[in-house]
């Protein structure tokens, strides 16, 4: 370690990431690695609780997703970025926490009746979805971190870690520090159509998104529905535009969007032209450094490789030490 205090987190691979990611969670994971020593995973066996009747598809959503991190911005000289499933020890601290976890806890989990509802079609009667937030603590708790950046909804599941962490330390003795969340400032980025931002509602600009077709999003972005005419004033306040001018747009040319809005002195494809303008600024070096990375097809797989390592040495220093305070060394 380096004196510094150590944050871990992770994400489900779900497929190439959006801009509801990177403002939501991902720009919060790039700011930390400067002052914080960051260990940051892909949860692939996390996104087999959901997808465990077509395991075989998963593999292919890794390196979507971390080329995404790093071309975002993440650092592998200055953070670690690792597969949860090349780390055995998160499972193998699964195993000894499931053992002092009440099943009431589980079941009292609000995103346990919330996701099962939601994917009903699913069957999501399984003791690996139920242990969901079980294993989501021993990817924590093995690297004894301070804090935890995620988003809002995973809140329910790190208050969980915490308790999960306080009766390790009442049952076996006091052994894992309660980490802390570190939530992301930034609003919520709403989608195309003002839903929350879901590449399953199709509403999502990806970080990879085409610069033509992103062009054409933006011009079908729903506005201020105030504006039914040129002439009709609007509220930036009320508009879906609005929101990305807040994250792009520098002040002094959102204080004109404001007041042309306010007075209807231009319409809401100067203010889409200008989004087009911002976004394609924001993305072209995010997508130059995607492309420089899939030039070199082996230069993910080392990063991840190396992440792995690295990852794996920490968590088996702290498994080992739990291991010895439980008389498990043999
Ligand atoms: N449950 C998180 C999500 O869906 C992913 C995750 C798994 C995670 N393990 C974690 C996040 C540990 C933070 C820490 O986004």
């Amino acid at each position: 370690m380096n004196g510094k205090d150590r944050v871990v987190s992770g994400m489900r691979p779900t497929g190439p990431l959006h801009l509801g990611h990177y403002f939501g969670v991902l720009r919060n994971w790039i700011a930390l690695q400067e002052d914080y020593d960051c260990f940051f995973f892909v949860a692939d066996w996390h996104a087999l609780t959901t997808e465990y009747a077509d395991p075989r598809r998963i593999k292919g959503f890794i390196p979507e997703l971390v080329v995404d991190w790093v071309a975002a911005g993440l650092d592998p000289e200055r953070c670690v970025i690792f597969r949860q499933s090349q780390v055995k020890e998160h499972m193998e601290l699964h195993l000894l926490l499931s053992m002092v976890t009440p099943v009431s806890w589980l079941e009292r989990c609000p995103t346990y009746k919330e996701v099962a509802a939601e994917l009903a079609a699913k069957e999501l009667n399984t003791y690996g979805f139920l242990g969901y937030p079980v294993l989501m603590a021993a990817d924590i708790l093995i690297y004894r971190p301070k804090f935890v950046p995620v988003g809002q909804d995973q809140l329910p599941h790190l208050e969980l870690t915490r308790e999960i962490a306080r009766r390790v330390n009442y049952l076996w003795g006091d052994f894992f520090p309660e980490p802390g969340a570190l939530l992301t400032e930034a609003p919520k980025l709403p989608g195309l159509d003002g839903r929350k931002m879901s590449k399953s509602y199709g509403n999502s600009i990806a970080l990879g998104e085409d610069l033509a077709s992103l062009k054409k999003k933006v011009s079908g972005m729903l506005t201020c529905a105030k504006r039914a005419r040129l002439k009709d004033p609007g509220d930036p306040k009320e508009c879906n535009l609005f929101p990305y001018h807040e994250l792009l747009t520098p002040l002094g040319k959102r204080e004109e969007i404001i007041e042309g809005c306010l007075s209807a002195s231009w319409g809401c494809g100067d203010c889409k032209k200008l989004l087009t303008e911002a976004l394609t600024a924001f993305l072209e070096p995010i997508q130059a450094r995607r492309n420089a990375l899939l030039a070199h097809p082996g230069r993910l797989g080392e990063i991840l490789d190396a992440g792995d390592a690295k990852a794996r040495e920490a968590a088996r220093a702290n498994l080992e030490s739990l291991r010895e305070l439980i008389n498990f060394v043999f």
